[in-house]
């Protein structure tokens, strides 16, 4: 399928490497234009393409935000309208700034700023190194590293497993995007290396 990455730092880049070793069509974006992404192209292969963020979310029938959580206000909204949405992102005041999320998930916060997209919260827990290294696409799924996921949307929530498990890991559902606090920084799922097994434990799934 075709996806678009909203940025491309150790997460966008991770996802980028991932997904088009996996057969599909990437495109990717940064703040400061394609024409700074062309040695990442260029050492990614795969045909990955280099866009501004507009374009990145316009071209992806799926779209990857991995951008720092203080800069949502740029994510392109109008684009993304319809789309399925993979938000990786994590809350750092101290790197984010001060911003009020009035009760809501952080997930459900990017989620009011994209009101038509179809937001599944996403690879937050694992570090980018992790991620570039630990997909097993020769394990059975219970026995693989798991990714956990959320969102309120049942059929995106279903495409995104799917990519996940071609890349080697396995989805584990925390709920709804409200329930995603519970893969928020600080929670005891956030980090730690589980298999599907133990991570459905600890969710008492
Ligand atoms: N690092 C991890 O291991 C990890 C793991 C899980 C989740 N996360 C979360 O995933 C998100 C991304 O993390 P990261 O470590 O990949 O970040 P990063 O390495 O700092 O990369 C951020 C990327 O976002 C781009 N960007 C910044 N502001 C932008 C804007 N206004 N519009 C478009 N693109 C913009 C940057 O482009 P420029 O370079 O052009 O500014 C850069 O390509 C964060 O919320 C983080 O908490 C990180």
């Amino acid at each position: 399928m075709k996806i678009g990455i909203l940025g491309a730092g150790h997460i966008g880049k991770a996802l980028a490497r991932l997904l088009s070793e996996a057969g599909h069509e990437v495109g990717i974006s940064n703040s400061r234009g394609p024409d700074t992404l062309r040695d990442l192209t260029h050492a990614l292969g795969h045909g990955v393409k280099a866009f501004t963020s507009e374009d990145a979310a316009r071209f992806g029938e799926l779209v990857i935000e991995t951008i720092p959580f203080g800069r949502f206000m740029d994510i392109p909204a109008v684009q993304l309208e319809g789309k399925i949405v993979i938000d990786t992102a994590n809350y750092y005041p101290e790197r984010d700034g001060q911003i009020d999320l009035g009760g809501l998930s952080e997930s459900a916060f990017i989620a009011r700023h994209l009101p038509k997209a179809r937001v599944v919260k996403a690879f937050n827990t694992i570090h980018f190194e992790h991620l570039e290294s630990q997909g097993d696409t020769g394990k059975p799924l219970d026995e693989r590293r798991a990714i956990f996921i959320a969102g309120d949307d049942q059929d995106a929530k279903d495409v995104v497993t799917r990519l996940i498990e071609e890349i080697g890991f396995a989805a584990v559902d925390t709920g709804s995007l409200e329930d995603s606090k519970v893969q928020q920084p600080g929670t005891p799922i956030y980090g730690p290396d589980l298999t599907a097994v133990q991570a459905r434990e600890a969710l008492n799934k």
